[in-house]
């Protein structure tokens, strides 16, 4: 039996995770972390059993461990790192902004395996989770569809024959619209995902296309490839998750019908493969593929998160708080969506960066960015 801890197990990829869990035969859930959801993690305690729980406030954490007494319940930041401090075998890492980061980093140097959904980690300390990984050899398998999609064309880690990586991109809710057309909409359009299913703020990330730059700049410390060596390309029927582009000319890429629960096994399973939940449902007859070049003068923010990804040192982790910051006020119908790249350029002109900062440094900045943006 392989023991797996799912921190943000009430979320999109969490509840995914859990799916899959209870098809595979030799996997067990161990424990759970969440935030808020109370109600969705009482149901996951009776269905899963697991042994610890980690819940965002302490007032939860002691009401719920009066109600569930074979279970050892703690809370926050600490809490997370005392569940990671337990014996059991893969880390789903599946909470979203960047309360698990410096949970990664302790996880890393436990030696655990990490199935990595969390973009935060890698975008804002990718360099210093990468070296760690490398020093304690310790596997960090990704979640995320296109780089579940490269780690399976690559073959074999650092190949060298490979010349490029190219990453798919849906779109998102507004490929087909103009920028005046874009300025009107609500949170409800773009939360209108075309093809995929997902928690809140990466679907709006998905609308500006500033996932599309995240997911670059993790697929650079993960493949370690040069930045101008990555490839965006617009993909809108989301069946090829990406491609790999070998120096002899030929491609390699991955197909699947657009569900998380494949590449979510895939990690868990890596790096073999076991039969999956959607087995049956993809037949390739009749589909027309489309692949175009993104437009980086309607989706500015797509190129500026590359080049932050570019410039390293804070420039990612400051892009990835003000664009945070930002994408909450529009889901909340504070700004309009437009505003979000408005917020996120002024932030990034007035930065000033830091080389090789600390991770002492990169949360010191993320939480002043937080603090002033908030104001606002
Ligand atoms: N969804 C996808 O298809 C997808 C694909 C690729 C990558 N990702 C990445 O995976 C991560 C998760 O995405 P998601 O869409 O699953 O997000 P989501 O649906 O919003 O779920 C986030 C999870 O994190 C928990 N959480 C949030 N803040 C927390 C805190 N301070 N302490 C403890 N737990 C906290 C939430 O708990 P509560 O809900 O209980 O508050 C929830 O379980 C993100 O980094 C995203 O970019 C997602």
């Amino acid at each position: 039996m392989k023991k797996v801890i799912i921190l943000g197990s009430t979320g999109s990829i969490g509840t995914q995770t859990l799916e899959v869990i209870e098809k595979l035969q030799d996997y067990k859930v161990y424990a759970l972390s969440c935030g808020r959801n109370i109600e969705l993690i009482k149901k996951q305690i009776e269905k899963f059993s697991p042994k610890f729980v980690c819940l965002q406030n302490s007032d939860d954490a002691k009401n719920l461990s009066e109600i569930y007494s074979n279970v050892k319940f703690s809370s926050g930041e600490k809490g997370l790192l005392e569940l990671i401090d337990n014996e059991y075998d893969i880390l789903v890492v599946a909470t979203s902004g960047i309360v698990s980061v410096k949970t990664v980093i302790k996880a890393i140097e436990n030696k655990k395996t990490i199935a990595l959904a969390n973009k935060e980690t890698l975008v804002m300390a990718g360099d210093i989770v990468m070296k760690k990984a490398k020093e304690y050899q310790t596997p960090i398998i990704p979640i995320d569809s296109e780089h579940s999609a490269i780690l399976q064309c690559l073959n074999k880690p650092n190949n060298p024959y490979v010349k490029r990586l190219w990453i798919t991109a849906s779109g998102g809710p507004f490929l087909y619209n103009t920028r005046e057309e874009m300025e009107k909409f609500s949170a409800k359009d773009a939360l209108n995902h075309p093809k995929w299913n997902m928690g809140k703020k990466i679907t709006v990330d998905c609308a500006t296309l500033v996932n599309k730059g995240l997911e670059v700049i993790e697929a650079h410390h993960l493949y370690n490839f040069n930045y101008d060596d990555i490839k965006v390309v617009i993909h809108p029927e989301s069946l090829v998750h990406s491609f790999v582009e070998f120096q002899d000319g030929s491609f390699l890429a991955q197909m699947g019908v657009p569900s998380m629960h494949i590449p979510i096994q895939y990690a868990l399973t890596y790096p073999e493969r076991k039969k999956g939940i959607k087995t049956n449902s993809f037949c390739p007859w009749g589909k027309k593929l489309n692949f175009f070049e993104p437009d980086f003068k309607k989706f500015p923010l797509l190129k500026l998160t590359i080049e932050c990804g570019k410039q390293g040192g804070l420039m990612p982790a400051i892009l990835n708080a003000a664009n945070e910051i930002a994408v909450y006020k529009f889901l909340e119908g504070k700004i309009n969506f437009l505003d979000i790249e408005k917020i996120v350029f002024k932030e990034i002109e007035n930065a000033k960066n830091i080389i090789n900062p600390t991770i002492e440094e990169i949360f010191e900045k993320d939480k002043k960015i937080r603090l002033k943006l908030s104001q606002l």
